[in-house]
């Protein structure tokens, strides 16, 4: 017998559910719900690319010159020259020589970080034969992305967590380790603390310890950096050793991942992973619209000013408001609540004057510091940030003296 019926009753009577509602559109940042108009303060659309004409109308010369799918793996006949060209862009954006498409970001970490360690083995299919017999261990930051953790548990190595962008820690763990090949993994952006991730200093400990580095940059791509080239770009720190891991579902408007690499790492990748050789890739109406957003990553950059003009300017009114903001160097901008019930509240109470904005709680978030998830936009109004101050203003007084 299974007990999923059992825990089906048991998250319904105690109303564990998700309560960000079902959109009639798209929130750019503005959407309708429920026949009524919202502004989404919590939108991964972050430049707003995602409706935009210009990959719409290029998703439809897509449809029409390839139809809706390729029903096929890209090792098996599915490889289509779009792919190749949209690889060749992400590539050239992160400073890489190719790069790696897969359907998804969350595939992407799955895909690579569980065949990484397993590519000599899998490669030994082909003939080839290892001069040393190699043990891989992966170093993650504690604050990670869940499909880096599900990736390196999938690989079978062996994972140490280290603190939060705490360097010295993570030092102290690579000084005990044996005759082992590090891999650290890190999000550039983190999701849920909006923390950049020190680079300089990962990529200094990678070279010291021989280690491969591998940087999600799912929040980082299109947003940081002069061109949105990411976390590197924004550091101005490039290294070889870094596999650059980004989303297209994010900035770029549309659905995909991918790893930026120099091209015999891609070839190796596109051999040894599962979730590139036996799966298929995004649809082709994607990979068309993604071009375009490139396109306009290039050609516009005054979007990914005006994200930060937003930034600023909503942190510049929240400060005097004594909320505290967790951090305030990236498109996402915490601002901590404590108990998961309150943080709910603020959020229902943000949904009734027509503003959505995520509550983020455990297990997303450490028990006891639940967190209302602003992410800006570049279609943000100052009128629209205006109104979100203003309303954390009044339920700021009425939480603190209330009724
Ligand atoms: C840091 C990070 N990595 C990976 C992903 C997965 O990306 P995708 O939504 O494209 O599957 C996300 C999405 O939430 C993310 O925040």
């Amino acid at each position: 017998m299974h007990d999923l019926s059992d825990i089906a009753h048991w998250l319904q009577s105690h109303s564990i559910h998700h309560e960000s509602g079902v959109h009639a559109t798209l929130p750019d940042p503005s959407f309708i719900s429920g026949g009524r108009k919202f502004i989404s303060f919590s939108t991964n659309n972050y430049l707003a690319l995602a409706n935009h004409p210009r990959l719409v109308g290029a998703a439809k010369q897509g449809l029409d010159r390839y139809g809706v799918g390729n029903c096929e793996s890209r090792l098996l006949g599915g490889d289509l020259e779009v792919y190749r060209e949209l690889e060749a862009r992400l590539g050239a954006l992160k400073h890489k020589s190719d790069a790696v498409l897969f359907v998804t970001g969350y595939m992407t970490n799955i895909g690579v970080l569980s065949s990484l360690v397993k590519a000599s083995m899998l490669a030994r299919l082909y003939g080839y034969r290892a001069k040393i017999r190699r043990k891989y261990v992966y170093y993650s930051d504690e604050f990670n992305h869940v499909s880096i953790r599900d990736g390196i548990q999938m690989s079978g190595a062996p994972r140490q967590n280290y603190r939060h962008c705490d360097m010295n820690h993570l030092e102290s763990l690579l000084k005990a380790a044996d005759g082992t090949t590090p891999i650290i993994v890190s999000d550039g952006v983190f999701s849920m603390e909006g923390t950049i991730a020190p680079l300089p200093d990962l990529v200094a400990l990678a070279e010291r310890f021989g280690a491969i580095l591998y940087i999600d940059d799912a929040h980082a791509t299109g947003i940081l950096g002069e061109n949105g080239g990411g976390t590197s770009e924004h550091f101005n720190c490039y290294s070889p050793n870094i596999i650059q891991m980004g989303t297209l579902s994010k900035a770029l408007g549309a659905i995909g991942g991918f790893v930026a690499v120099d091209r015999e790492m891609a070839d190796v990748i596109r051999l040894t992973s599962a979730a590139y050789g036996f799966t298929c890739p995004p649809p082709p109406d994607q990979a068309s619209a993604l071009i375009a957003a490139l396109d306009l990553l290039e050609e516009e950059p005054q979007r990914r000013q005006r994200l930060w003009d937003n930034q600023r300017y909503f942190i510049e009114r929240m400060r005097p408001l004594g909320y505290q903001i967790l951090s305030t160097e990236t498109a996402i901008v915490p601002v901590l609540i404590g108990e998961a019930e309150l943080c709910l509240q603020y959020a229902r109470a943000l949904r009734e004057e027509g503003i959505h904005v995520d509550s983020v709680q455990f297990p997303a978030a450490p028990l006891g510091q639940a967190r209302l998830r602003f992410m800006m936009n570049a279609g943000h109004t100052r009128a629209q940030i205006d109104q979100v101050v203003d309303i954390m203003e009044r339920i700021g007084v009425t939480a603190a003296h209330p009724a």
